[in-house]
């Protein structure tokens, strides 16, 4: 019997040691790698398609959208990561093919998308290229998301659908666009625009957090009074349900929010949010989220690979805002997550995947749409973990 176990400690023991063999900058190195020739593969296939932007791969077909899809930002700044890493000039005729394929998302005014839009494409091309035009569509595209703020309730209205139902809906996704809106901030004549990003980050803090700080998908203020009248899911499994993808822009919102504005306020809303997903009971030893927090899990419930991407990608960030301790527990978590989507069990094989990097992330249950599949903002906060991590290894 003891001899049994002693075999069955040292399998474990040399599992562990195989699987951790590599060291985390290596395996950063190797996916960035990838990265690059899968990415090409991606862009040369819609390179002459013009205002063809990647959407996912469904059932083996290839789904693609146009700049009006609130994703289409994320292939282009997917191409200006592994172009930051890479320095391939190929990649960066790319970068800026594709980033001008959303240009017109700068007069968005009919919904809260272009944040994700222009910040992902517009702002990682003013990062790496100084390009001022791109400054110009970036300003723009704020002045535009700031028409969707009304004083009054002091948020950013989310959607314009469902109007017998929500009288002015926000979704918890909205706390991504306020980058946008800091970054604007910072020019000259636009300091208003922070007043509205704070207002939306405070009233996110208030109404649609729970005492646990998970958070609801929806909430519908009155728009008389600015109170809210409903709180509901959308794309989660319940109205009081903790919908995974939801939870990780709660924790990267606040996590830049304090990075933009060094208020503790957003600081420790990000660490709560932190702490709750970390120790959930549903949070699977690998860290790779099921689609829901709350979603019965059976052998075939699916993961959402999309928010471990942005969870390892806010995590890294929020680790040097924290004490040794807890940034160890948060870096042991982004490894968990990192080496796990680095995998053969989350990496495709090139030329496969529709040319996606990532396999398995959900969409919109829900609806039955883009289940268990590839996603382009899985791979874009995928490689903006692995570049934060690489900056930081
Ligand atoms: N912002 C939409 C989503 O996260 O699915």
């Amino acid at each position: 019997m003891r001899r049994y176990f002693l075999a069955l400690l040292l399998t474990g023991l040399l599992w562990n040691k195989l699987a951790n063999a590599q060291s985390l900058k290596t395996v950063v190195d190797k996916a960035l790698a990838f990265a690059e020739q899968q990415s090409l593969l991606m862009a040369r296939k819609y390179g002459h398609q013009p205002g063809v932007l990647p959407r996912s791969f469904e059932a083996g077909k290839s789904t693609v959208s146009d700049s009006r899809w609130w994703c289409s930002g994320f292939f282009p700044g997917s191409l200006w990561y592994v172009y930051e890493h890479s320095k391939n000039p190929e990649l960066l005729s790319f970068a800026k093919l594709y980033t001008a394929r959303v240009e017109r998302e700068k007069f968005t005014t009919d919904n809260h998308d272009v944040g994700f839009m222009l910040y992902c494409s517009f702002g990682n091309g003013l990062r790496l290229t100084g390009d001022s035009a791109y400054q110009a569509v970036l300003l723009k595209g704020a002045e535009s998301l700031s028409t969707r703020y009304d004083p009054k309730i002091g948020l950013i209205r989310s959607w314009d659908h469902n109007k017998n139902v929500w009288q002015y809906p926000v979704i918890i996704d909205n706390i991504m666009n306020l980058e946008l809106l800091l970054w604007a901030s910072k020019q000259p004549g636009n300091a208003q625009l922070k007043k509205m990003a704070l207002s939306h980050a405070d009233k996110t803090i208030k109404h649609h957090f729970r005492p646990d700080f998970s958070s609801y998908h929806v909430v519908s203020y009155n728009r008389q009074t600015g109170v809210p009248h409903k709180k509901q899911t959308h794309q989660g499994y319940a109205d009081d349900s903790a919908w995974s993808r939801g939870q990780a822009w709660g924790l990267y919102g606040y996590t830049y929010l304090y990075r933009e504005t060094r208020e503790k306020r957003y600081l420790d809303q990000a660490m709560h949010i932190a702490n709750l997903l970390i120790n959930h009971p549903k949070m699977p030893k690998n860290f790779i989220p099921y689609w829901d927090y709350d979603a019965p899990v059976q052998a075939d419930t699916p993961r959402d690979a999309s928010a471990a991407c942005i969870m390892a990608a806010a995590l890294t960030e929020l680790s040097d805002f924290v004490g040794a301790d807890t940034k160890k527990k948060y870096m042991e978590v982004v490894e968990k997550q990192i080496r796990t989507l680095a995998s053969d069990e989350y990496t495709a094989k090139l030329g496969e995947n529709g040319n996606f990097i990532l396999m398995h992330s959900t969409g919109a249950f829900p609806f039955k749409s883009e289940v268990d599949v590839p996603l382009t903002y899985a791979d874009y906060y995928y490689l903006e973990a692995l570049s934060r991590l690489k900056k930081r290894l």
